[in-house]
């Protein structure tokens, strides 16, 4: 394992680092309290809000003996800029160049929280917030969500479906376009398309028509599959995913062609009420475990009897937060587990 480098995205580790991570993460479940991060700190800097994973680190640092800072970027620290050559005459106060220069200084890991701004895709999918901090940061770099990737969910993902699924060879999973009042990124699809495909499972992504994914993560997804001997599939309708579905994840994302467009897209999204897991369409899977990163919108994008059932994995999911952080800090700055 190397030791020292960023976590931005899970398709940057060889899949023997993710294996060792997730073995990783499976021995500290066990024996949760050690020492093995004294007197290391993690900083970590939200641009957005969070439950799990602000918590699921800090209690990760304290479990392990080390510390964690937060802080709410533009907040109780300054508005940041990332724009290469900026003139700062504006709303922003200081460059990301000089904090991560000044923060590697202080602490062994910086965390990162960067929402996509939602006005424009081009932008957006270049990922110049962690792209920055990743540049000019001297410690490892952690994505806590950034426009394109959420890789610490997925690795919490892939160890829930471990766990319940064993050997993934031929094991189905379908991520399935939910509806949701609001445009929301598409981190965690993108996320859990790629380490499913990378693991091996024949993926299905079930959206309607104009809410593809990025062509790129799309094609990762594919060549994924292609390396592993399993199959890939897109389809329009969610019955067709969810038929012989082993492991329902549904999640919402905005639409492409609507994007910064939030107004123009809720006539859209008002005939795709439909795009909802309930016990009657699961029954279409087979006897498939329900997944969802969480938060969700209980009603709209799953029914209370999907997500309340013995089937549903979600609070298994965001429990795994939890150990597969500890073991990524262990093996970032803690010198190997
Ligand atoms: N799943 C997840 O990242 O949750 P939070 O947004 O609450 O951190």
């Amino acid at each position: 394992m190397t030791i020292g480098k960023n976590f931005i995205s899970t398709q940057d580790w060889s899949k023997n680092e993710l294996d060792e991570l997730l073995q990783s993460a499976s021995d500290i479940k066990k024996s949760p309290y050690n020492n093995s991060l004294k007197n290391k700190n993690l900083v970590m800097l939200f641009f957005n809000p969070s439950l799990r994973t602000r918590v699921s680190f800090e209690v990760a640092m304290n479990q392990l003996g080390g510390s964690a800072v937060s802080l709410n970027s533009g907040q109780d620290s300054w508005k940041l800029e990332h724009v290469e050559g900026a003139v700062m005459d504006h709303s922003t106060t200081e460059h990301i160049k000089d904090a991560a220069r000044v923060l590697s200084r202080y602490a062994d890991a910086i965390a990162i929280r960067c929402f996509p701004s939602m006005n424009s895709w081009e932008e957006d999918r270049k990922d110049l917030v962690m792209g920055s901090f990743a540049k000019y940061a001297t410690v490892p770099v952690i994505n806590m969500e950034s426009s394109m990737h959420h890789p610490c969910q997925a690795l919490a993902d892939i160890m829930t479906v471990k766990e319940h699924a064993g050997n993934l060879k031929g094991k189905k999973l379908v991520l399935a376009w939910s509806n949701h009042p609001r445009q929301l990124p598409t981190a965690v699809p993108n996320s859990i398309a790629l380490i499913a495909s990378r693991f091996g499972m024949d993926t299905v992504i079930a959206h309607p028509k104009d809410y593809e994914l990025d062509s790129d993560v799309m094609h990762a997804v594919e060549e994924n599959c292609r390396a592993n001997g399993s199959t890939f599939k897109v389809v329009n309708k969610l019955d067709d995913g969810l038929k012989g579905a082993d492991f329902v994840y549904a999640k919402s994302w905005g639409s492409a062609k609507y994007y910064g467009r939030p107004d123009s897209e809720k006539s859209v999204r008002a005939k795709l009420r439909g795009w909802k897991i309930t016990r009657q369409n699961m029954l279409l899977t087979k006897k498939a475990r329900f997944m969802h990163c969480l938060p969700i919108r209980r009603n709209v994008e799953a029914d209370d009897e999907v997500i309340d059932s013995s089937d549903s994995l979600v609070y298994e999911q965001a429990e795994n937060r939890l150990h597969v952080q500890k073991a990524l800090l262990n093996l970032l700055i803690g010198g190997g587990s």
